[in-house]
């Protein structure tokens, strides 16, 4: 919305309807669909390519990024789930191993929420992760939070001791990867250290021109490579996860238990409401998934 990644998601037009991810009742369904019909609740995730427009009352919806609602699961937190829950989900599929010792960094947010409920499911044996909402990490399974305003998770003496094989980072900036490099609490890559990240360097994106792109792809590309070669740092990974085949698959996990919505607040339609949303969304403090309602079926 503020324009600053208008290369890669700018409107074609003008007024610009926001929003993302979204559950509603199929009104119509084209000529040449056998998946979905009229009538059907369905859960999409946001068109990666495309304009967002989840905020719309009626929203043109590609079948490939739907999946069938369960019924079992509310209209709020099916639109909670897709693309956070997703790239939980498939980050602990790709790099999550038997034994692991995790470390989450910015755990209480969107997708930190849902991945922490998933790690043990994967095989990590002891996750920890920072966020300043303890309580309802603890409630997720989280076995030791470390609030970041009254503790360095890099100090932690615990930690030296028995370093983490995996640090998944959530929150981005260069600091924290600086503070695992030194800190002596990640293992290295020879030992199998490995630290994940979903924002890398550039939390606040700029993508206005192409060489900020290519900027910020050569500097991840470096690294990644880097510390492939050379292992005495732990190996840095950028996990890329909004791949909407997977949708189904997430929600059955969500049907079966094994994964809850978790939703830092839910908004009605009226101008105050939304205001809030979209502060709560900005601020970067969310604790689970911010949720407006457009209209009630
Ligand atoms: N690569 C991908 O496929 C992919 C997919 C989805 C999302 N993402 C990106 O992943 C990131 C996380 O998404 P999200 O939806 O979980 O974000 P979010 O909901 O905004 O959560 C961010 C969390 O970070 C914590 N935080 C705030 N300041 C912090 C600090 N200084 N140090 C550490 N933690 C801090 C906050 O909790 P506390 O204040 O309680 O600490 C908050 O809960 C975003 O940058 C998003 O764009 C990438």
């Amino acid at each position: 919305m503020s324009g600053k990644t208008s290369l890669v998601q700018g409107p074609p037009s003008f007024p610009y309807i926001p929003g993302g991810d979204l559950c509603g009742t199929v009104v119509e369904v084209s000529k040449e669909e056998t998946q979905f019909k009229a009538g059907d609740s369905v859960v999409a995730m946001f068109d990666t390519a495309g304009p967002r427009g989840g905020l719309a009352e009626y929203k043109l919806v590609k079948a490939a990024n739907a999946a069938l609602k369960p019924s079992t699961i509310s209209a709020e937190d099916a639109a909670a789930l897709p693309s956070s829950a997703l790239t939980a989900m498939l980050l602990c599929e790709r790099h999550v191993c038997k034994g692991d010792r995790v470390l989450v960094l910015g755990g209480g947010g969107g997708v930190g929420c849902h991945l922490v409920q998933l790690l043990k499911l994967h095989g990590a044996s002891f996750v920890a992760a920072t966020s300043t909402q303890k309580e309802l990490l603890i409630g997720l399974g989280v076995d030791r939070v470390i609030d970041r305003t009254e503790e360095n998770w890099w100090e932690v003496p615990e930690f030296k001791e028995a370093p983490f094989d995996l640090v998944v980072d959530l929150f981005g900036t260069r600091e924290p990867w600086e503070r695992a490099v030194s800190s002596g609490v990640v293992k290295s890559g020879r030992l199998g250290g490995r630290y994940v990240t979903t924002v890398g360097d550039t939390p606040y994106m700029v993508f206005r021109h192409w060489w900020h792109i290519f900027k910020l792809m050569y500097d991840m590309t470096a690294r990644g490579l880097w510390t492939r070669l050379f292992r005495s740092n732990p190996r840095w990974i950028y996990h890329l996860g909004l791949e909407p085949q997977d949708l189904a698959r997430l929600l059955r996990r969500a049907e079966t238990g094994e994964l809850r919505a978790v939703r830092d607040s839910t908004h009605d339609f009226s101008l105050p409401s939304l205001q809030e949303a979209f502060r709560i969304q900005k601020s970067r403090r969310a604790h689970g998934k911010v949720v407006i309602v457009v209209s009630k079926a």
